[in-house]
Parts: structure tokens; sequence; C-alpha cells
């Protein structure tokens, strides 16, 4: 299924802790969209492996669990075949896992299909994740690569959850080399993306500068 021009959809990408899900939940709401959070699907497809008992390593099994599972990721939380998976999606284990079932090719061929449909069925919106910009919709009316130092983004995740900044630090440092380094659809600065550095800035300092631009491209 190939992404359609005529959507309007925001594209935000970038590495974790980077700000994506403060920015573009405030993005969506200030424009009337709706937001979604693409990360969390790739979460709640290793929820639905954990919980089936498939090593995340099974790229067979976990590709069949994939097309197979019903997610939910809304407003409302995570569901994983009904299942509320709210709070495990953020898990150490689901952080420890997630990106070797996000590497997986025929797991993403099945999300970049869901996340297609989803803007389809609402005529865009705001999507976040590591490919939106490069793949999912290369087309995008505005592609943001945001990033922030990587000391700055420990301590935000560390404020969100109550861990210890050292030990995040590594796991987020972790994961981001494997998103850059897999061979499909690695994290990158899609092509026309606007770099957006947010080390030091307040959300409302970024959400005006990604208003002004979206206004300058209208
Ligand atoms: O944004 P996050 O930390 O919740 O993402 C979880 C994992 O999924 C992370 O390893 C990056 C990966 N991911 C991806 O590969 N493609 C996306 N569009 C979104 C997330």
């Amino acid at each position: 299924m190939q992404a359609t021009p005529d959507l309007f959809v925001i594209a935000i990408d970038g590495p974790a802790g980077a700000g994506k899900s403060t920015i573009g939940r405030a993005l969506a709401s200030r424009l009337g969209l709706q937001y979604l959070d693409t990360g969390a699907m790739y979460r709640a497809v290793t929820v639905a492996a954990l919980r089936a008992a498939v090593p995340v390593e099974a790229e067979e099994s976990v590709a069949d669990l994939a097309r197979r599972v019903n997610l939910e990721v809304s407003d409302r939380g995570v569901f994983v075949d009904g299942f509320d998976a709210t709070v495990q999606v953020r898990s150490d284990e689901v952080n420890r896992a997630v990106s070797t079932v996000a590497a997986n090719p025929a797991v993403r061929a099945e999300m970049v299909d869901r996340q297609r449909a989803w803007a389809r069925e609402r005529s865009g919106g705001v999507l976040e994740g590591r490919d939106i910009g490069s793949v999912v919709f290369p087309e995008a009316a505005l592609k943001v690569y945001l990033t922030a130092s990587a000391r700055e983004r420990a301590v935000r995740r560390a404020m969100e959850t109550g861990g210890d900044v050292d030990e995040i630090a590594v796991s987020i440092e972790t994961r981001d080399r494997k998103d850059r380094e897999r061979a499909d659809s690695p994290l990158t600065e899609a092509t026309g993306a606007v770099v957006v550095d947010t080390t030091g800035r307040s959300v409302e300092d970024v959400l005006d500068q990604l208003l002004a631009l979206l206004e300058g491209r209208r």
C-alpha cells in the first residue's frame, strides 16, 4: 500500500527522549489533528510476543503475531488483543526487547500499512516515530527531526519514570544505536526534514517554531 500525498500529515522523527511525544501531542491539539505514537505500536507487538512466550528473535513467529494482533494505540492507552498494556509497554523488559522487534522487516511492513491506514481514515494527523518522514509519509506537509543532547534526553526520561539518569542514558543510547544501525528503515534525518534541537528549550518555544514553519508553507 502506497502513501498518499493528498493527506495532511506532520511527521516527527528523532531519537528517544528528544521530545517527540510532548511536541507531537501539543502540535496535534493546536491544529485540531489526531496524534499517533508509532513507537507504542512496536512496543505493543513486543508485549504480544512476550505474552505469547514467543522469543523476540524468532522473526517469522513475531511477524505472524504482528499481522494477527489487534492493537489499539490511542488517548485511552495501549491495548493488545483487548489487554490493557499501557503500563507494560514502558517497562524495562519491553525497553530491552523492542528494538529487536522494530528491526524485523515483516513487522515494519505490517506497522507501516496500519499507520498509513490510520492517517487515511482521518485525512491526516501528527505521526511520531523514527521513519515517518523517510518511509511512511515522505510526502508529509511538514517533516521534523527533533533532537536534544544525550544528557538532556536521559534527564527527561528520568524525570518521567523516576529512574536513574546514568542507567537511562545507557539504555536509550543502546536503543538509539540499534535504531540507527538496523538495515530496514534506520533512524535518520529524512530528506527535507527540518532539524530542531530542543536542548534547553521550552515546549511552547519549540511549538511556536513549528507553527511558524507550517504557516510559512501554507
Ligand atoms: O519511540 P519509542 O521509544 O516508544 O520507540 C520504541 C522503539 O520502536 C524504538 O526502538 C524505536 C522503534 N521505532 C521504530 O523503529 N519506528 C518507529 N516509527 C517508531 C519506533
